[in-house]
Order: C-alpha cells, then sequence, then structure tokens
C-alpha cells in the first residue's frame, strides 16, 4: 500500500507539489520518475522480490503520485485509478449490500449514474438529499447509513457543503464522510482538515491540468481502512497505466501555479458576466451574490475557474456555445485551456430530464471552465460571443 514518505510533509505545498514522493531513480539518477512499462518484475528466488511482484499490484511510477497527491491533500495514502468514476466505483466497494449511503443530490452525472443504475441493483441503498442544509444531511442519517459523499463545489450548480458540520454528522452516525474535491483541488480546499475520511479526484481535471489522460485518485489518512482500499484496488484491478501516472505527476509539479491563474481568471470572467447579464444568473462562490459566498470563503481559499450561467433557454445556450472562439466547446474541464458546456445535454445527461428539472440543470444553463490564457483574450471571446445577446 502506497503510504507517503516521511518527510513528504515537512515542506509546503509548492515544493510538496514537484518533490513529495518521489526519490532520484537509483541507476542513473534521473530527477524524474521513469516510467516503469513493465507487467511484472524478475524475483531472485521464490519469494524473494525487491517489493514488487505484479504490476497491477504496484508500480513505481504509480506509487509516486499516489504519495504525492496524498502529500497534497495532507494525507497518509494514496490509490490511482484508472479514472475519476473507478476511483468511486472502488471506494464504493468498501460497502456491503444493505449498507446506505448518503449522496449530495447535485453530484457529477456520471457519479450518480453508477450509483442509480449499477451500484443500487447491488444491495447498496442511496438517498440523494441537499447537501447545502447540514440539517437535511442529519434527517436522512439512518441505523445503515455507512457513508456521507458530497462534493464542494458541485459539478454544475456550485453548491458548497459546510465540510465541518457534514464531518460531525457522519461521525455521530458512525459514519465516513467522503469528499469529491475535483473542483478545488487542495490547493484551495483541505477537507481532512475539516473532518473527512475519504477524499477523492477526478485527476482528469485540475490535477493532471493539460487533458492528455483519464484518472482518479482516492486519499485517506486511516491505515485500517487505507489496508481495506489497498485489497480492493488489486483485487478490483481498475487501475491506471504508467504512462498517465506520469502525466499527472508531471502535472501535479504545476498545481501550485496554475490554480492561481484559474482562480483570477474565474474571478474577472464571472465578474464580466454578472456584469453583462446580471448577477442572479451567474454561479459563481466567488461573487458575493453567490448564496453561499460566506462559506465558500471561510472553507475555501480560492475559487478556481468553474462558472455557471443560466442563460434562460437552450437556443440563447447554443448561440454562446458555438460562437465561443477560444472557450472551446468540449465535456471535461480543469486544463490550462478554456473550455465551455452544456451540463444538461453534456456532462449529466445521464441525469433524467425531470431530475435535473428539479435541480434546475435547465436547458438554458452554459457551464465555463476558464483556463490559464491570458484574460484580455478571454473577455474579447465572451464579448463577441454574446454580442447582440
Ligand atoms: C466532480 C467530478 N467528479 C468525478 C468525475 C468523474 O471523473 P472521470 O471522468 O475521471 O471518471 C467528474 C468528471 O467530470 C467530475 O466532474
Amino acid at each position: 500500500m502506497t503510504r507517503i514518505f516521511d518527510d513528504d510533509l515537512d515542506s509546503r505545498f509548492g515544493t510538496r507539489a514537484i518533490h513529495a514522493g518521489q526519490r532520484p531513480e537509483p541507476l542513473a539518477g534521473a530527477i524524474m520518475t521513469p516510467v516503469y512499462l513493465t507487467s511484472t518484475y524478475v524475483q531472485d528466488g521464490l519469494g524473494r522480490h525487491k517489493g514488487y511482484e505484479y504490476a497491477r499490484s504496484a508500480n513505481p511510477t504509480r506509487e509516486a503520485l499516489e504519495r504525492n497527491v496524498a502529500a497534497l491533500e495532507g494525507a497518509h495514502y494514496g490509490f490511482a485509478f484508472a479514472s475519476g468514476t473507478a476511483c468511486v466505483d472502488s471506494i464504493m466497494k468498501l460497502f456491503e449490500a444493505g449498507d446506505h449511503i448518503i449522496c449530495g443530490e447535485n453530484v457529477y452525472g456520471g457519479t450518480f449514474r453508477l450509483f442509480d443504475k449499477l451500484l443500487r441493483h447491488l444491495g447498496l441503498s442511496f438517498t440523494y438529499v441537499d447537501t447545502r442544509d447540514p440539517e437535511r444531511i442529519a434527517d436522512a442519517c439512518g441505523p445503515r447509513t455507512r457513508a456521507i459523499l458530497v462534493e464542494t463545489p458541485t459539478n454544475p450548480l456550485m453548491w458548497i457543503t459546510d465540510l465541518a458540520a457534514a464531518s460531525e454528522i457522519a461521525h455521530r452516525a458512525g459514519a465516513l464522510l467522503i469528499v469529491d474535491n475535483t473542483f478545488a483541488t487542495p490547493f484551495f480546499q483541505r477537507p481532512f482538515d475539516l473532518g473527512a475520511d475519504v477524499v477523492f479526484h477526478s485527476t482528469t481535471k485540475y490535477l493532471n491540468g493539460h487533458s492528455d489522460m483519464v484518472g482518479g485518485m482516492a486519499l485517506l489518512r486511516d491505515d485500517a481502512l487505507a489496508e481495506r482500499l489497498q485489497f480492493i484496488q488489486n483485487a478490483a484491478g481498475a487501475v491506471p497505466g504508467p504512462f498517465d501516472c506520469w502525466l499527472a505527476l508531471r502535472g501535479t509539479k504545476t498545481l501550485h501555479l496554475r490554480m492561481p491563474r484559474h482562480d483570477a481568471n474565474g474571478r474577472q470572467v464571472a465578474a464580466w458576466l454578472a456584469d453583462r447579464l446580471g448577477a442572479d444568473r451567474v454561479i459563481y462562490p466567488g461573487l458575493s451574490s453567490h448564496p453561499q459566498h460566506a462559506l465558500a470563503c471561510s472553507q475555501m481559499r480560492g475559487f478556481g475557474g468553474m462558472i455557471t450561467v443560466d442563460l434562460g433557454t437552450k437556443d440563447r445556450a447554443a448561440r454562446v456555445l458555438e460562437r465561443t472562439r477560444i472557450f472551446s466547446l468540449a465535456e471535461s474541464l480543469g486544463g490550462v485551456e478554456s473550455l465551455i458546456s452544456h451540463p444538461a445535454s453534456m456532462t449529466h445527461a445521464s441525469v433524467p430530464p425531470e431530475r435535473r428539472a428539479q435541480l434546475g440543470i435547465t436547458e438554458g444553463l452554459v457551464r465555463f471552465s476558464c483556463g490559464v490564457e491570458d484574460i484580455d483574450d478571454l473577455l474579447e471571446d465572451l464579448e463577441q460571443a454574446f454580442e447582440g445577446m
């Protein structure tokens, strides 16, 4: 099981991003962790090996990434998976038929699909609640509640969950608090410091940051829980390949440089949109008009580059989605390049229409992922896309 090096938590965030979890390679001293492209490892004799037997169980490139992200989150253990979704699936294998999970009602559509279309049929039960209100979380707890899973901020409505309150409720109920920290990243939000038990990411997004791989990562502090997840990682085998791990590891080295720029661009784009459309149509936790702005300020150090706007109708949304040039129309988020998307037909298409309507994921919603380009080019792009609207 991959545990951070003893000195990984000694340094500050930017130094950890570059160095944590990595040692110069022993053969030549390569400063960069090699891509260990191997499925197996030669053994010295029966039962005598260097700690590596088969690459599903362990791979040195993967371990470097696992330690690195664990250190960034302030965790002790990291487990890499083939996607963010595979990561959630493996985390859910910590539970058994009959167990009850409370889940935020506005999680990523693929997380909802996994729970509702697959895991529910295997005997796990799920209650979806508006986790913006801690009382609703508490009310949903029952004798078989084993976990509370929240995404904060949520995709795409940017709802915020009070993590300290949620962890208190979870622990009172004897349950785990599981946090999807994909949108905020450990640079802006530290769920373990607020009581989380498991933190996970789609590394596909900000952690990798360059839109060139798909991956997931679960981070833990607790030894016994980590042992169980290690067993699941090996037994279920949803592991990433070493090259994807290497790409993600290269990405995390600049996380502390990229996030302030995503945040600065996000704030300016949100302000421009609020000015143009009215603040009530722009959902960004960094705007004082966001209903949970104060909570966001208290548990986040910044707000990042994700913004959602309500343009009222699908036609108006389509006009903007098709007219932007630098903001490319595409799924996903968190890369250096700016993207624009339509949650109702893209990321949240797997959520039934009536449920989307109930949550407020309307046909007029457009989601922006602000990259790290020059802000004046981004604003000019928006200016021409919104012309005449
Ligand atoms: C917040 C969030 N969590 C999890 C996922 C799933 O990650 P992946 O696409 O790597 O499976 C996504 C994907 O968009 C996401 O936005």
